[in-house]
């Protein structure tokens, strides 16, 4: 018997909640039946908009027992205290990464999760899109040999550029790291597993950045966080990899995400997006080619994640719910910060034993 679809309340009805409202039929798994926000008028339009059956506060949506899950939409500061309301009013939680700014809040909201009985997912979900089932299959296959390293960079000139509200990504828990890192890391983790060590320098390029986009073109926005990053990561099994992530560049040329191994290289697809290109390089052949992806979304299909937990919720499965890589990312970044500031390497507590290759493909709703 197919389940039913999970009811969705929302909450941040900001920039990114059209995406997810719009693709929700799309993916399947879950319908939007309620969305809230601090700014009701925003939640009541974004409701009439898309025609979502209610909008009203957090408060009324949390004690709805229609509810099955709330999707946190909300900026990062935001995202602990509205999950751990979440998860303490018996709902599934899908929040927006990173999972909290803090380790100590992350882990609690796992912890009230288990107690309470429900699951926690989140973002991002690009890596169940083609292009990363496509580079674990040929990772697993044996395709470049026995695994030896990576890089991964993310760098542009700042989100003030596009962003209608930037000040939030200049914050404690924000910067490029915590914002576009989760993206990189869940790559680099859901292909080599685990991270145990992290080494890395970082700058703050600028103590202040002007907005230059419409509405608050040239406000100011106090920068809390560092702005350019470069660490080296070593993986539990064996491959160290190399990673930047700067909103300190203008342009460059660089690959999002590249793999190699004993055999060749993998040339790996923005992990940001969940399609292709994937190109294979074999060490005796002449180029690179593009490989055929693996069947799957390889559109936005931002809400996969939300389907995704919707079938581990159907299945009783609290292993391939995502929180705990979510929980790894966020050490992982956090150690990240700490081995700029003190110039010693850092281990990272936490792993994730259930996010390996079989758990991170979608499984069917
Ligand atoms: N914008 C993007 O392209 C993008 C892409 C991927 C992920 N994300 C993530 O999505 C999240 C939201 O980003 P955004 O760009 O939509 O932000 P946004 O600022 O456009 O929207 C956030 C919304 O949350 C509301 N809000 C803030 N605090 C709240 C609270 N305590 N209770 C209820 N509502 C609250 C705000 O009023 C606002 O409407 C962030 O975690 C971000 O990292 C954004």
């Amino acid at each position: 018997m197919t389940p039913q679809p999970l009811r969705v309340g929302l909450v941040g009805c900001g920039n990114i909640s059209d995406i997810y409202i719009t693709n929700a039929p799309k993916v399947g798994g879950y319908i939007v039946a309620a969305c809230a926000d601090l700014d009701l008028d925003r939640a009541r339009s974004k409701a009439a908009q898309h025609g979502i059956p209610k909008a009203g506060p957090l408060g009324e949506i949390l004690a709805d027992p229609e509810i099955d899950l709330i999707l946190n939409l909300t900026p990062p500061g935001a995202h602990a205290e509205i999950g751990l309301a979440a998860v303490g009013a018996g709902k599934h939680l899908y929040n927006e990464k990173p999972l909290a700014i803090e380790i100590a809040d992350a882990r609690k909201l796992l912890d009230l999760a288990e107690r309470r009985g429900v699951l926690v997912g989140c973002a991002p979900d690009t890596i169940l899109g083609a292009g990363y089932a496509t580079c674990r299959r040929l990772l697993g296959g044996g395709a470049i040999g026995s695994p030896v390293g990576a890089v991964g960079f993310m760098m542009c000139k700042g989100p003030e550029l596009w962003h209608p509200d930037p000040a939030f990504f200049y914050r404690r828990g924000a910067g490029p790291l915590f914002d576009m890192g989760p993206y990189y890391l869940s790559a680099l983790v859901s292909l080599f597993g685990p991270i145990r060590r992290v080494s890395a320098l970082n700058r703050v390029t600028l103590a202040e950045r002007e907005i230059l986009s419409e509405p608050r073109r040239g406000q100011r926005v106090r920068v809390e966080t560092p702005t350019h990053v470069s660490a080296t990561l070593e993986f539990d099994a064996g491959p160290v990899a190399t990673l930047v992530m700067s909103f300190d560049v203008w342009t460059h040329s660089m690959p999002p995400i590249e793999l190699f191994g004993s055999e060749g290289t993998i040339t790996a697809p923005d992990p940001n997006g969940f399609g292709g290109p994937v190109k294979l390089r074999r060490r005796d052949a002449p180029g690179a080619e593009e490989q055929p992806l693996d069947p799957g979304h390889a559109e936005n299909a931002r809400g996969l994640g939300v389907r995704e937990l919707a079938g581990a919720i159907a299945r009783g499965d609290r292993r391939s719910a995502s929180g705990e890589l979510a929980l790894h990312v966020l050490e992982t970044m956090h150690a990240v910060v700490e081995s700029g500031d003190t110039g010693k390497a850092v281990t990272v507590r936490s792993t994730v034993g259930a996010w390996n290759r079989s758990a991170a493909e979608p499984a069917p709703v």
